[in-house]
């Protein structure tokens, strides 16, 4: 594992290339014409009303469905499957109640390298254990964790293949409002270090600005881009960014884009 002040080379480069999305079998249109290329390292978000696409568009990029029109290259590969270097995390962590915390973040290494491998990745579980403040309850099950730290430990399974680029869908949706600004400034000081491409579905309008290098803001369904919102904020970004003069204006602008693309979704 990289130590932590070693600034990882990213160069995986992502594009969406006119991705439509059809349920088969239904007629129900998700997205229609994506086009969206990320810059490796960057933090870009997808906000937009319950039921646009958001879910659908993530999951076509982490390879778990195809779309029925246009397509989704990893360094020129189209994605077909979930492809290496991604992680993904979804809003409520799966974790597997009768392994413990350490068990559940190794994981990912025991189902792709075996168990024996998995043991040998313990002391790298430990550190991102300890970097996401869950020192001390490695050996704990799921059920003894609050939500909070469930999620914690969601993500140092998602990081313990080193991904270089993370999907996330609404990881902090399920979260009380100070524990998901706490996460927040977590998630913004792991994809630095590491320098991960991150892409984040939110429902937040703040939360899209203060993370982001770019807001997507989506249309009603069938999901449509409809205004790119290039937030500009110095970085890192703390609890003062949240008073910066610009703050509220990037807010007030995705306010808007949402407004035009019918109606925003305040929850
Ligand atoms: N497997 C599916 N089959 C049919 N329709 C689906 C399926 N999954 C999602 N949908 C529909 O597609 C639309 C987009 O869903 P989704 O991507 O989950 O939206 P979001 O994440 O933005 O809330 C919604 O209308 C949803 O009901
Ligand atoms: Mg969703």
């Amino acid at each position: 594992m990289n130590s932590p002040s070693a600034i990882a080379q990213n160069s995986t480069q992502y594009r969406i290339e006119d991705v439509s999305h059809t349920f088969p079998g239904t007629d129900i249109e998700a997205l229609k014409n994506v086009s969206i290329d990320i810059k490796p390292g960057s933090f870009i978000s997808f906000i937009g009303p319950s039921g646009c696409g958001k879910s659908t568009l993530l999951n076509a990029m982490a390879g778990l469905l195809t779309p029925s029109h246009g397509q989704i290259l990893i360094n020129d590969d189209q994605v077909d499957g979930p492809p290496d270097g991604v992680g993904i995390m979804f809003q409520k962590a799966t974790l597997l109640p009768w392994r413990t915390t350490i068990e559940n973040v190794l994981l990912p290494i025991e189902l792709r390298d075996g168990a024996k491998a998995a043991k040998a990745h313990t002391d790298d579980a430990m550190s991102i254990i300890e970097t996401v403040g869950l020192k001390g309850f490695e050996n704990a099950y799921p059920g003894e964790l609050s939500g909070g730290m469930a999620q914690r430990a969601a993500i140092c399974r998602m990081l313990i293949t080193e991904p270089d680029v993370l999907l996330l869908d609404e990881p902090f949706g399920a979260l009380d409002e100070l524990t998901r600004e706490r996460m927040d400034l977590e998630l913004q000081s792991i994809a630095s270090t590491r320098n991960a491409t991150v892409v984040l579905v939110t429902h937040s309008i703040p939360e899209a600005v203060f993370l982001s290098d770019t807001v997507y803001a989506m249309s009603a369904r069938p999901g449509r881009i409809s205004e790119i919102i290039e937030v500009d904020l110095p970085r890192p970004r703390d609890m003062d960014t949240l008073n910066h003069p610009d703050f509220a204006k990037f807010v007030s602008r995705v306010r808007t884009a949402l407004n035009k693309g019918h109606g925003v979704n305040d929850d």
